[in-house]
């Protein structure tokens, strides 16, 4: 009698069936179908070389990196002023990736941000696993200093990272913060 895994799958119950049958549709319906560039409508058309080379373009170089990391930078010194340790922790990781995938685009800039990612990025992130007010201030200065480093080394001095002085995202203090939504 052969055994029951190597009998083929043939579901006798209608609901089965029906789930099968409702399966196989959907697998067949994901098969791509080819498009040539007058059909697709899209702007990454050409060569594939030619295609690479726009999305290569279109990601940007470290600049690209920066608008995101100064984003994060001043999304995460408010979560800091808020307490939000949860909004902080995200941001230090967000940061964190962009720059990976700034260095990917450009290897060159790597050596430069060594102390920024071993050291300063690290450190605040234990300042806020602490959830530690007065060590979050003292790192996140710790921390601009360590972007404008970076910017001498790269040649970017006259690119100062200061702390900011307004909210760059509409994003605010917890909704259940004992001092309201004003602060
Ligand atoms: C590799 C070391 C390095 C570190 C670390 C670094 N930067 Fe930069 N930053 C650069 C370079 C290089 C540029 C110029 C990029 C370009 O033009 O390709 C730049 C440019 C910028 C710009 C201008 C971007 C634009 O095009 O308008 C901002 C804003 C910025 N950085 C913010 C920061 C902040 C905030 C930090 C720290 C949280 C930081 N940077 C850390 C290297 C660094």
């Amino acid at each position: 009698m052969p055994s029951a895994s190597r009998r083929p799958f043939r579901p006798r119950d209608p609901l089965s069936f029906l789930l099968v049958s409702v399966l196989l549709a959907a697998t067949a319906a994901c098969e791509p179908e080819p498009l040539d560039d007058a059909e697709r409508d899209g702007w990454l058309t050409g060569p594939e070389e030619e295609r690479h080379m726009a999305i290569e373009r279109q990601f940007g170089g470290f600049s690209a990196t920066m608008w995101e990391v100064g984003y994060r930078y001043n999304v995460l010194y408010w979560a800091g002023e808020d307490r939000n340790w949860e909004l902080a922790a995200y941001q230090i990781e967000k940061i964190r990736s962009a720059m990976e995938n700034g260095f990917e685009r450009r290897p060159a800039r790597e050596p430069s941000a060594a102390s920024f990612m071993e050291t300063s990025l690290p450190s605040l992130e234990s300042a806020v696993r602490e959830r530690d007010p007065v060590l979050f201030e003292d790192r996140f200065l710790a921390l601009t200093l360590s972007c404008n480093r970076c910017h001498a080394d790269e040649g970017m001095g006259y690119a100062r990272v200061t702390r900011p002085d307004h909210r760059a995202a509409p994003l605010g203090p917890p909704a259940d913060d004992p001092a309201g939504g004003d602060r």
